[in-house]
């Protein structure tokens, strides 16, 4: 846990708590035993703490996570209130990372030596707290109140060469390379008899500044920023153990905020996610170095470009000459875009576009470590393309669908070796959308599972396993969303209030906006295809009329919306009102007034339901996989820890008052509820 050398006057205390030093218990008692025991060692002048290769120390080590040994003593603040009453200088020897706790840790050290590409930050905020060892205090007496204010709203860590540039900061001592950072430290910390305290300097306050972070935190939907903001506030204006306690009186209450149990939600959710029953976590993963992507439509030049941007070399293959001239326009595009936006320079940005090939023929399958096929949506098609992968693919050869609503176990027996097939299915835009279901069909290898979402992590997705079924686990969720959404339109409500009320709980998009984004033709053609392989479960003449008025959405310049002059967001539309008009007195429907509680509530309740049913039949591993899912592919607002969170967090007997109710409406296609 603490491995303890002493060096010509100097402890070296070096921290081992893999995999990034996670402040536990146990380390914070080896700690405590060790700077309590060496400041009576007549030997030893001066303390360096160290951490490993991987970080000096990452935080709160998770695994203790609203466990009882989180908050044993010592806990962190006793911690730093010790090390920095040491009356022998203790010198923080900061490489790689120091987050969080780690930080605060550093922070309450009276000498920080850091490597100058280490990373140091207060991410806090981004699991709904603050930092509460003394970070809101001590990191702007370190680094002046703007910076500070900066790091802990933002939760944003910065690199150690830029905060030792800051004028007058006292946060970096030295800022030395990485490979000297230990002599360097063991250098400062024989050089010196010093043991200044953050906690004794003072912070120039700043009024205009702190009312202006004040007014930026107040308009987001969770407490934390603001807290954060409040906490540091405290360091401008009281002594340094009264900012402490306001310090802790805001860790308190957002301990207990709704909002930060969602956020800490989400943040389990993204690390469970890769656990899958059936690979084991040492399962050997193939090397992803050249990646062929068949068809060069939206998604196949979304997933190239995905794939360039990670640094792999891509063969994009596709027989239109057009097509490909358009799919590489796209990807050019996308890549400029970012370079404008001073996110790549012109060099990387051409050096990643130089690995790009473009071909009309599909021979370059025979290099590809990885295939992923984004042709139109139709099984007989994919079904040839998966032979022709099978002739020219060298075994070993991953081979991909990105098929939306097909079944890929019908793929991959197109093949002599399904236990290679999975499906990739990425969501549009692909270069830009967090999300990756990974599909698991029932003949695919755990060792091809466990190389996709290695392949998924390496182009910065955040992937979750699926089973086969239509749609997978968002689209057949978001389905039964939208059939209630078009259901309360039949009842009396209007697209524009469905949206709003939505969006006022918190969905970045409502359900008509995003289909009008998306395009209403893609599930106008899906019911179509259903309709005539007698497979459609509920008919949908309002959507279809939208669609026979040639209202696809943004494309078309009009759907549920008017989008005059190509703007994106839309306009309440009369010509809707009317389809909508007609399509109620054809029904015969008398129109109720429809509340925005209910336009939550069945829409939520929808999704939590279908997920559900998804879990009961395998399809989705956990719940918080579907969270997962909803946060990083829909717009699921983050602080309300996605459909299946939401779901748990409300009163049985309620919900299943509302689900009797619903069922009950008249008109309501009977089943689902
Ligand atoms: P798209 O129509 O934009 O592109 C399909 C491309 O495949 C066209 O360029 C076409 O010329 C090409 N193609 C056709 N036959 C080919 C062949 N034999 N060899 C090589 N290329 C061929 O379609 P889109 O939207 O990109 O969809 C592709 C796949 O991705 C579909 O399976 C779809 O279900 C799926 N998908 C689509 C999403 C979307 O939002 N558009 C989201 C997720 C998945």
């Amino acid at each position: 846990m603490l491995n303890e050398r002493i060096e010509q006057g100097v402890a070296l205390l070096t921290m081992d708590n893999p995999p990034v030093n996670g402040l536990s218990l146990a380390l914070r008692q080896a700690l405590w035993e060790a700077i309590e025991r060496l400041e009576q060692d007549g030997s030893v002048r001066a303390i360096v703490i160290q951490g490993s290769e991987r970080a000096f120390s990452g935080g709160a080590d998770i695994r203790e996570f609203g466990q009882p040994s989180a908050l044993a003593e010592p806990n962190l603040p006793q911690l730093t209130q010790r090390i920095e009453a040491c009356t022998k200088p203790v010198v923080a020897a900061v490489g790689q990372l120091a987050l969080g706790g780690g930080l605060e840790l550093a922070l309450a050290c009276h000498h920080r030596v850091v490597a100058d590409s280490a990373s140091l930050g207060l991410p806090e905020v981004a699991i709904g707290l603050l930092p509460g060892a003394g970070g809101t205090q001590r990191l702007p007496r370190a680094v002046g109140l703007a910076t500070a204010l900066q790091m802990i709203t933002s939760g944003t860590p910065m690199k150690a060469a830029k905060l030792a540039a800051l004028p007058g900061q006292a946060l970096i001592a030295r800022c030395v390379p990485a490979a000297e950072l230990v002599e360097q430290a063991l250098e400062f910390a024989r050089g010196t008899m010093d043991c200044p305290k953050l906690s004794e300097r003072s912070v120039a306050p700043d009024d205009a500044l702190l009312n202006a972070a004040r007014a930026k935190a107040a308009a987001l939907a969770y407490p934390a920023p603001l807290a954060c903001v409040e906490a540091v506030a405290a360091s401008t204006d009281r002594p340094f153990a009264e900012g402490l306690k306001a310090e802790r009186a805001g860790f308190e209450r957002l301990m207990a905020t709704p909002e930060g149990r969602a956020l800490r939600h989400a943040f389990f959710a993204e690390r469970a996610a890769g656990k899958v029953p059936g690979v084991a976590a040492d399962t050997a993963t193939r090397a992803i170095r050249r990646v062929a992507v068949i068809g060069a439509g939206t998604m196949g030049s979304g997933i190239a470009t995905a794939c360039l941007m990670a640094g792999l070399s891509v063969d994009l293959i596709e027989p239109q000459p057009e097509q490909l001239e358009r799919g590489l326009k796209a990807i050019d595009k996308h890549l400029g875009a970012q370079v404008d936006k001073g996110r790549l320079s012109e060099d990387k940005a051409a050096k990643l576009r130089s690995q790009l090939r473009a071909s009309l023929e599909d021979a370059a399958l025979a290099e590809a470590d990885l295939v992923i096929e984004a042709v139109y949506e139709d099984l007989a098609l994919k079904q040839r393309i998966f032979q022709r992968m099978d002739a020219l693919c060298r075994p070993g050869c991953i081979l991909a669908s990105n098929t939306s609503t097909l079944d890929l176990n019908a793929i991959a027996s197109a093949t002599a070796r399904p236990q290679e097939v999975v499906g990739l299915h990425f969501f549009s835009p692909a270069a830009v959308m967090k999300l990756l279901e990974v599909v698991r069909g029932s003949a695919t290898s755990p060792e091809v599972l466990a190389s996709s979402l290695a392949f998924g992590k390496r182009i910065g997705k955040v992937c979750v396993v699926a089973g086969v079924c239509d749609g997978f686990i968002g689209n057949r969720m978001i389905e039964r969303y939208f059939e209630q959404a078009l259901f309360l339109l039949d009842e009396g409500a209007s697209p524009q209030q469905v949206d709003a009320a939505i969006e006022a709980w918190g969905f970045a998009m409502g359900p008509f906006r995003m289909i009008d984004m998306a395009g209403n033709d893609v599930s106008w053609r899906i019911r179509q295809e259903r309709a005539k392989a007698g497979t459609l479960r509920r008919a949908q003449p309002l959507a279809d009329a939208l669609c026979e008025a040639g209202r696809y959405g943004q494309k078309s310049g009009a759907g549920w919306y008017d989008y005059p002059g190509g703007t994106r967001l839309g306009v309440p539309s009369g010509k809707v009102e009317a389809l909508i008009a007609s399509h109620r007195s054809r029904l015969g429907r008398v129109v109720r007034v429809v509340d925005d509680q209910e336009i939550c509530d069945r829409l939520l309740l929808a999704l939590g339901l279908e997920g559900e049913r998804l879990l009961a039949e395998g399809i989705a591993l956990r719940a918080s996989d579907i969270d997962l899912v909803y946060l990083h592919g829909y717009g699921f607002p983050r602080w309300k820890g996605g459909p299946m969170f939401e779901l748990m967090q409300r009163d049985p007997a309620e919900r299943a008052a509302l689900q009797a109710r619903f069922a009950a409406t008249p008109h309501e296609p009977g089943g689902f509820w």
